[in-house]
C-alpha cells in the first residue's frame, strides 16, 4: 500500500536522547522504512534544510538525506538517500561554517575533509557510490556524524562551545523527562 501525502516530522533539538545514540543499520527495506524516507525528505525540504539524518526525528535508524544544491538550483529537488553508509576516502582539509536543524541559530567553523568517497544503498536498496567535494561532501561528513551521535559542536573549539553555553542550556530545558525533544519553535 502506497501512502498518499508524506508527514512533516517533528525534529528533535539538542538535548533529545536520540541524538547523541549510535544509530541501527537497516535489515530489510520494508514499507515502513519506505514510507519513513519518503516522510525524512518531505521534512527535510519542509525546513529549509540540505540534509536530514533519522535520529533528528527521533528514529535510530542509520539513514540520512541529502540535496545540497536544491536551493540555488532554482528549486530542483533531487534528493540523495543514504541507507547504512560507509565512507571509503577522506581526503584533505577544509574549515567552512555549519548549521543543523538540531542546533537551531548556531552557525560554527567547522573543519572537515575536503574530499570524501561514500557509499551507501539509497531508498530502493540499491548500491549507490559518491564522490563529493564542497557543499556536497560537507553535508555527507554532516549528516553521517548524526548516525554516530556526533553533532557539528563537537567539533568547535572549546572556548566557542562556551560562549555557547547558555544557548544550549536554553534549548536543552525543552527536553521531557523522557529525553525527547520535539522542537520549540519559540526558541
Ligand atoms: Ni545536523
Amino acid at each position: 500500500m502506497k501512502k498518499q501525502k508524506p508527514n512533516n516530522l517533528h525534529i528533535r533539538l539538542y538535548g533529545d536522547k536520540t541524538l547523541r545514540e549510535i544509530a541501527k543499520p537497516v535489515i530489510e527495506f520494508t514499507n515502513e522504512i519506505k514510507n519513513f524516507i519518503d516522510d525524512l525528505t518531505f521534512t527535510m525540504y519542509e525546513k529549509d534544510g540540505v540534509g536530514l539524518a533519522a535520529p533528528q526525528v527521533g528514529k535510530s535508524l542509520r539513514i540520512f538525506v541529502v540535496d545540497p544544491f536544491w536551493f540555488n538550483e532554482e528549486g530542483k529537488k533531487n534528493p540523495l538517500v543514504l541507507v547504512n553508509p560507509e565512507f571509503k576516502e577522506l581526503r584533505g582539509e577544509i574549515e567552512s561554517e555549519e548549521g543543523c536543524l538540531s542546533l537551531p541559530r548556531i552557525f560554527e567553523s567547522v573543519q572537515r575533509a575536503k574530499t570524501v568517497i561514500i557509499e551507501a544503498l539509497n531508498e530502493k536498496g540499491k548500491k549507490v557510490r559518491y564522490e563529493a567535494d564542497g557543499l556536497f561532501s560537507r553535508a555527507l561528513q554532516h549528516e553521517y556524524d548524526h548516525l554516530d551521535g556526533i553533532l557539528f559542536i563537537d567539533k568547535i573549539p572549546k572556548l566557542k562551545l562556551l560562549f555557547l553555553k547558555k544557548r544550549l542550556h536554553d534549548l536543552q530545558r525543552t527536553t521531557d523527562e523522557n529525553g525527547r525533544n520535539i522542537g520549540e519553535l519559540s526558541l
